[in-house]
C-alpha cells in the first residue's frame, strides 16, 4: 500500500514556537524561554526561518533512527517539527532537483555540537541518496574519514571531550542523478601547539593515547613504545583518561576506518612511526655545557631515545644530535652556524614535534583525499559541510585562539550578508517592499583583523619579517600605535577605553571587542607562532630520513631546492586559505545549524540561561529573528497556506478549483483579517504578526474538531450504507442462487416424472398393441390349425377306407378275435370237475393269453368254491370256520397241525349226557359244553400225567376228575391270559392264568391233547367271542409255567426212537421240565 500522504506542518503540536520568527512579544527573554521550554521537552531543533538552531542535549535522543530518516524525506521543510534533518533534506533536494551547490555552515562554540551535527547532516545525506556497490563505498568512505581525522586532530579540552582542534570543510561531490562520487576535504589550522603542551585539565590528540592502550604489544615493540604515559613528557598526565571513553577500542576503529578509507597497511605503519617518533622526541632532554668562549651549549641528556628515533625514521643519530646542537643561517651565499642554548634546543625539539604532528595531520588530510576523490572529470554538486572551530574564550587566550576568532568573525559576517541577500532577494523575487532592518554588522571587527595595510595579521607579519631585534612586545607597540583609535580595539597604552571597564587590563595584552563578546589576548608567542620557524638543520635532517613518509614532509630540507625566501606566515596563511573559504562559500547556497550549548558541564538536562544568553547574543539569533520578522513574521506559499486553512471558508471547502492565491485571497476575506496584516507576494502569503497567524491557527483547530466529527458522522453512515448494500446485494444474489436452484430440482423433478409416466404410458400402449397383435396373430394361426386340422379330417375321413395300413389292423384284430373265439369254445369242453380240491387245468393254448388263462382258471376255482361253499348248512359252515381259524392260528406254526387238518372237530367227545357217572358233573353244568375230551394233565412235581375231563363253556374252563367227574377246578375264561406249545409234533400245551385270580393259587396248567389244535382253536374262538379279547397263543420250544410259587421252564427236546412214538415228560430239576419229543 502506497505511504499515505499526511499533509502536517511545523504548527502542529508546537511546543513554544519551532519558528521563533512567531515569538511574540520578540525580544531575549522569549527568546531564550522558547529554547529552554524545548530543551527541557527535548526538542532540541528550534528554526529561525530557514535557519536551525541545535541546542547539545548531551544525551543520546532517539531522534535519528532510520525511521525518522524516512519521515523527514522528501517532505518540505515546515511540515514537520524542526529537525536537523529536514534542513539536511531541504539541502540535498535543492542540490539533486533544482542544481544549486549547496553548502552547510555548522557555527556555535566548543563543545556545541558541531562536529556531531556535520555527521548527521553526512549521515542523512548518505541514507537518502542514491544506492549500489559502487556509491556505497564512496558513501563509506566518506563516513568513514571522520573516526580517522578525529583521532588525529580532536582532543579533548576543558569544554569538550571531542574537541575538533582544526577547521574542516569538506565537500561532497554528486553526479546529477544526485549520487555521490566523492569529497575533498579542507583542513584549517591545526592547534599544533596541543602536542608539546597541553592546559592543564586537557589532553593531547586524542592518536597518543589510542595508540599507547590499543596497539598490540608487538606492534609497541616494533614503535619502540611503552604502554605507560607517563613515560612521555609530551602527554599531560592530569587528564590521561576521558570518562566514556575506550581508547583502546578507538584505537581498533581508526585503523578500520583507515583501512576502508583505503590506507595501505605500510602507509598506516608510517603514520604510527611518525605519531611514535613524536612522542619520543618529548623525551630528549638538554642539560647546558659551557664553552669556552662564554656561550651556552646544550647538549642531549640521554642519547637512547634519540638512538631509537633515529632508528625509527631512518635518521642518521649525529645529523640529528648535531642539528639539535646549532642552528645554521645562511644569507647569500653565506652560512653561519650558531650553538643552541639549552631553551632553543628546547625551542627547536618542540618546533619539530609540533611540524612533524602538523605536516603529518596534512598528509593524511591530502591522502585521505586522494582515496575519496570522484572519479571522474564531469561536472559535479557540490554539498560543502564546514565544521569549523567554535569561537572562543580561554583565560589565556594566543595567537591560536586569535585566528580561530577571526575564522568565526568572517563566517558571521558571511551569515548576516548572506541571511540578508537571502531576505531582501526574497522581497524582491515575491515583490513585496522591502523594509530597511537595523542590525550589527561586524565587518568593521574583520577589518581590524585582516586589513591588508593596517589589519592586526599585517601588522604581525610586518613585525615577523622586519629586521632587527624583533618580540612580541614591539608587535604589541605597533598595535598600540596603528590600532589604537578602532573602535574594536583596546590595549593598556591605546587611547580608546570606550569599552574598558577595568583599568587592570594587562600589559603584554591586547583586547578585541568581537561580535560575540571580548577577548584578551596574551601577546606571547604571537610572532613566533606567526613565523611558525622550523631550524633549516632539523628539517634538513628530516629531509634525510630514510623514512620515505617522512622524507616526503619536509620538502623544504632537500638542499638542492633551497629556498632562501622566507616561508609564508601562519597569520597571512591562515587568512588565505579563509579568503577562499568565503569566496567559496559565496557561491553555494548556504544552510545554516547554529549550535548551543546548554551548559558548561557536558551534562545532559542542564540549560544555563546565563550561558545560552550569551550565546544567543554573540550569535545574533534575536538580529537573525528580526532580520527574518523585517515586516512580515511568517510567510508561505500559497498552496500549502490553502492546504492548510481552506476548511475555514465555505467557498475553499473542500477543495477550491482556482489558482491557491485566489483561493487564499479569498479565504482572508472570508475571515475577515485586517489588510494590514499581510500581503500577497507572487508565491508567498506574507503575514506580518505572529498573533494572525495563532488566530488562523486556533481557528483551524477548532474547524478541525467540527470537521473530524463531521467525517466520523459520515464514515458512520457510509460504512453502516456500504455495509447494508452489500448484505443486501449478497442476499440477491443468495435468492437468486436459491430460486434458481430450486426451479432447477423443480424442473428435473417434474421432467423425470414426466418421463416416467411417459415411459409407462408408452409401455402400456405398446403392451396393448403387442397383445391385441399376439392375439389377431393366435386367432389367425388357429383358425389356420382349426381349417388345416378340419380339412385334413375331411379329407381323412373321405380317404380312410382306402389306407393300405388300416387293412394289418383290421385283419390282426379279426384273426385274434377269431384265436379268442376258438380259445373260448375249446375250453367250455375242456372245463374240468366242480370239486374245488380238483387241481387240473387244460394247458394255455397261446402265449398271449397267458395271463388270461391264469385269470379264468383263478375265476373258474371261486366259481367252483362257490358252488361248492353254496351247498354247506349251517354246522358244516362252522365247522369250516373253525378250519379256517385253526389254519390261520398254526399253519406253518406247528408241526402237529397238518395231522389235524383231516380230523374233523368234534367238540364233545366225551358224552357226559349219556355217561350217569357224570350226572352230577352235568348237573353242575347249566352252559352250553363246546368241548369236553379227555386229556392228561401233567403233574408239575414229576412229569407224570393224570387224566382229567376238559371241560369249555361259554365262559368258563373246568377240570373234573375221570372217575368221578368231580370238578378240580374252575376258571373264568377272562382270567386265562395265554396258551403256550412247541412248534414240535405233540400234544403239550400249558394255560396261564391271570396272576392272583382265584383258580391261579396252584399255577398254571400243563396239558397234553390227542385234540390240541382243535381245543387250542376252539379256546381261542371262544374267548374271542366272550371276552372280546384276542386269546395269546405262543408258540415256542422253551417256555415258564407259574407252579405255585415258582416258574417252571418247559423246554421241548428232540426225543431218542426207544420210548416209542409217544412225547415223554420228565421233571430234570426244579426249573426245568423237559419234554422229548420223537
Ligand atoms: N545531537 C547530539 N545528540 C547527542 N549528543 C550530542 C549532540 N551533539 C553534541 N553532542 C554531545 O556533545 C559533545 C560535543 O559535541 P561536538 O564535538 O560536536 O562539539 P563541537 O561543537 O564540534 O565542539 P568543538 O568546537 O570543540 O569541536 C559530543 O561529544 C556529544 O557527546
Ligand atoms: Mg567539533
Amino acid at each position: 500500500m502506497a505511504k499515505m500522504e499526511v499533509k502536517t506542518s511545523l504548527l502542529d503540536n508546537m511546543i513554544g514556537v519551532g519558528d521563533m520568527v512567531l515569538l511574540e512579544p520578540l525580544n531575549e527573554d522569549t527568546v531564550i524561554d522558547n529554547l529552554k521550554k524545548r530543551f527541557d521537552h527535548s526538542e532540541i531543533y528550534t528554526y529561525i526561518g530557514s535557519v536551525v538552531i541545535s541546542v547539545n542535549p548531551y544525551r543520546s535522543l532517539p531522534i535519528y533512527s532510520p525511521e525518522k530518516v524516512e519521515d523527514y524525506r522528501n517532505r518540505n521543510f515546515y511540515e514537520l517539527s524542526p529537525h536537523i534533518f529536514a534542513l539536511s533534506d531541504e539541502a540535498y533536494r535543492s542540490l539533486r532537483d533544482q542544481d544549486k551547490d549547496q553548502c552547510i555552515l555548522i557555527t556555535g562554540e566548543s563543545g556545541a555540537g558541531k562536529t556531531e551535527a556535520s555527521k548527521l547532516v553526512m549521515s542523512y545525506v548518505a541514507a537518502v541518496c542514491g544506492k549500489g556497490a559502487e556509491v556505497n563505498q564512496v558513501k563509506e568512505q566518506l563516513l568513514q574519514s571522520n573516526p580517522v581525522l578525529e583521532a588525529f586532530g580532536n582532543a579533548k579540552t576543558v569544554r569538550n571531550d571531542n574537541s575538533s582542534r582544526f577547521g574542516k570543510y569538506m565537500d561532497i561531490e554528486f553526479d546529477f542523478k544526485g549520487d555521490p562520487l566523492g569529497g575533498v576535504i579542507s583542513n584549517y589550522l591545526l592547534e599544533k601547539s596541543r602536542v608539546v603542551k597541553q592546559p592543564r585539565g586537557e589532553r593531547n590528540f586524542h592518536v597518543f593515547y589510542q595508540l599507547l592502550s590499543g596497539a598490540s604489544e608487538e606492534l609497541l615493540n616494533k614503535l619502540k613504545l611503552e604502554r605507560d604515559f607517563s613515560r612521555y613528557n609530551y602527554l599531560g598526565l592530569d587528564s590521561a583518561k576521558v570518562n566514556g571513553v575506550d581508547d583502546a577500542a578507538n584505537f581498533r576503529t581508526v585503523r578500520n576506518a583507515m583501512q576502508i578509507v583505503g590506507f595501505m597497511d605500510h602507509e598506516a605503519e608510517s603514520v604510527l612511526e611518525v605519531v611514535a617518533a613524536v612522542l619520543k622526541l618529548g623525551n630528549i632532554e638538554f642539560k647546558p655545557e659551557s664553552r669556552v668562549n662564554g656561550l651556552d651549549e646544550s647538549k642531549i641528556k640521554d642519547k637512547n631515545e634519540l638512538k631509537e628515533i633515529c632508528e625509527l625514521t631512518g635518521i642518521d643519530q649525529s645529523v640529528l644530535e648535531r642539528a639539535f646542537s646549532f642552528r645554521t643561517v645562511e644569507a647569500k651565499q653565506e652560512k653561519v652556524s650558531t650553538t643552541l642554548n639549552v631553551a632553543q634546543a628546547y625551542y627547536a625539539r618542540d618546533a619539530l614535534a609540533k611540524n612533524l604532528y602538523s605536516r603529518l595531520f596534512s598528509w593524511l588530510v591530502n591522502r585521505i583525499n586522494e582515496s575519496i576523490k570522484a572519479q571522474t572529470k564531469v561536472r559535479k554538486k557540490v554539498m560543502g559541510v564546514l565544521d569549523i572551530y567554535g569561537f572562543e574564550i580561554f583565560e589565556d587566550n594566543s595567537f591560536e585562539q586569535f585566528i580561530i576568532n577571526y575564522c568565526n568573525e568572517k563566517l558571521q559576517q558571511i551569515f548576516i550578508e548572506l541571511t540578508l541577500k537571502e531576505e531582501q532577494e526574497e522581497y524582491i523575487r515575491e515583490d513585496i517592499e522591502w523594509t530597511h532592518i537595523e542590525y550589527f554588522n561586524n565587518a568593521i571587527i574583520c577589518d581590524l583583523i585582516e586589513n591588508n595595510t593596517n589589519g592586526i595579521l599585517a601588522m604581525l607579519d610586518e613585525e615577523c619579517l622586519r629586521p632587527g631585534t624583533v618580540t612580541d612586545e614591539t608587535f604589541l607597540e605597533k598595535l598600540n600605535q596603528v590600532c589604537a583609535t578602532h573602535q574594536h580595539f583596546e590595549s593598556r597604552m591605546s587611547k580608546c577605553s570606550r569599552f574598558l571597564n577595568d583599568t587592570s587590563l594587562p600589559h603584554s595584552c591586547f583586547r578585541i571587542q568581537h561580535y560575540a563578546g571580548k577577548v584578551l589576548y596574551q601577546v606571547e608567542g604571537f610572532v613566533d607562532k606567526n613565523n611558525d620557524l622550523l631550524y633549516r638543520d632539523l628539517s634538513q635532517a628530516m629531509w634525510k630520513a630514510g623514512h620515505a613518509l617522512i622524507k616526503s614532509l619536509f620538502p623544504e630540507g632537500n638542499p638542492a631546492k633551497i629556498n632562501l625566501k622566507r616561508p609564508p606566515t601562519a597569520g597571512s596563511q591562515f587568512k588565505a586559505s579563509v579568503a577562499t573559504l568565503m569566496k567559496n562559500l559565496q557561491t553555494k547556497n548556504p544552510n545554516y545549524i547554529r549550535c548551543i550549548k546548554p551548559n558548561d558541564k557536558k551534562a545532559a538536562h542542564i540549560f544555563n540561561e546565563g550561558l545560552v544568553c550569551h550565546q544567543v547574543r554573540y550569535l545574533g539569533l534575536l538580529e537573525n529573528v528580526r532580520v527574518r520578522r523585517a515586516g512580515y513574521a511568517f510567510r508561505q506559499a500559497y498552496e500549502p497556506c490553502l492546504e492548510r486553512y481552506k476548511m475555514l471558508c465555505k467557498q475553499t471547502w473542500p477543495h477550491w478549483k482556482g489558482p491557491a492565491r485566489a483561493g487564499v485571497e479569498v479565504l482572508f476575506n472570508e475571515l475577515e483579517i485586517p489588510v494590514e496584516e499581510y500581503s500577497f507576494g507572487r508565491s508567498k502569503i506574507f503575514i506580518r504578526n505572529p498573533r494572525t497567524l495563532f488566530k488562523l491557527e486556533d481557528l483551524r483547530k477548532q474547524r478541525l474538531e467540527d470537521l473530524a466529527t463531521l467525517i466520523q458522522k459520515i464514515y458512520r453512515g457510509w460504512k453502516c450504507r456500504t455495509h447494508f448494500l452489500l448484505m443486501r446485494k449478497s442476499q440477491i444474489v443468495i435468492a437468486a442462487w436459491f430460486r434458481r436452484y430450486a426451479q432447477q430440482k423443480r424442473y428435473q423433478q417434474i421432467k423425470s416424472s414426466a418421463l416416467v409416466i411417459q415411459s409407462y404410458i408408452r409401455g402400456w400402449k405398446a403392451r396393448k398393441i403387442l397383445r391385441e397383435l399376439k392375439h389377431q396373430k393366435r386367432c389367425e394361426e388357429a383358425v389356420t390349425t382349426i381349417a388345416a386340422y378340419w380339412h385334413g379330417t375331411q379329407v381323412r375321413r373321405e380317404y380312410r377306407k382306402f389306407f393300405r395300413a388300416n387293412a394289418g389292423k383290421k385283419i390282426y384284430e379279426f384273426t385274434l378275435q377269431r384265436i379268442v373265439q376258438k380259445y373260448f369254445l375249446e375250453m367250455k369242453s375242456k372245463v374240468p370237475s366242480l370239486s374245488p380240491i380238483d387241481k387240473n387245468w387244460p394247458s394255455r393254448p397261446y402265449l398271449f393269453l397267458d395271463s388270461t388263462h391264469k385269470e379264468l382258471k383263478r375265476i373258474f376255482h371261486l366259481w367252483r368254491c362257490k358252488k361248492y361253499r353254496d351247498q354247506f348248512t349251517d354246522q358244516q359252515k362252522l365247522i369250516y370256520e373253525e378250519k379256517l381259524e385253526a389254519s390261520e392260528l398254526f399253519k406253518d406254526k406247528k408241526a402237529l397241525y397238518p395231522s389235524s387238518v383231516g380230523q374233523p372237530f368234534q367238540g364233545p367227545y366225551l358224552e357226559i349226557n349219556k355217561n350217569p357217572k357224570y350226572k352230577k358233573l352235568k348237573d353242575a353244568i347249566e352252559e352250553k359244553i363246546i368241548i369236553a375230551e379227555v386229556v392228561n394233565k401233567i403233574n408239575r412235581a414229576n412229569g407224570k400225567s393224570t387224566s382229567r375231563i376238559f371241560l369249555l363253556t361259554n365262559n368258563n374252563l373246568l377240570l373234573a376228575d375221570q372217575k368221578s367227574g368231580q370238578i378240580k377246578s374252575e376258571v373264568p375264561l377272562v382270567d386265562v391270559t395265554k396258551v403256550s406249545m412247541s412248534s414240535q409234533n405233540d400234544g403239550f400245551f400249558a394255560i396261564h392264568l391271570k396272576e392272583g385270580c382265584e383258580a391261579a393259587s396252584k399255577g398254571d396248567f400243563l396239558f397234553s391233547s390227542d385234540h390240541l389244535i382243535e381245543m387250542a382253536t376252539k379256546l381261542y374262538r371262544t374267548t374271542l367271542s366272550q371276552t372280546k379279547q384276542k386269546l395269546n397263543i405262543e408258540i415256542s420250544d422253551e417256555f415258564l409255567v407259574q407252579f405255585r410259587q415258582d416258574k417252571v421252564c418247559v423246554k421241548f427236546i428232540q426225543g431218542n426212537q426207544k420210548n416209542g412214538s409217544v412225547p415223554t415228560c420228565k421233571r430234570k430239576n426244579n426249573r426245568l421240565l423237559e419234554v422229548a419229543v420223537p
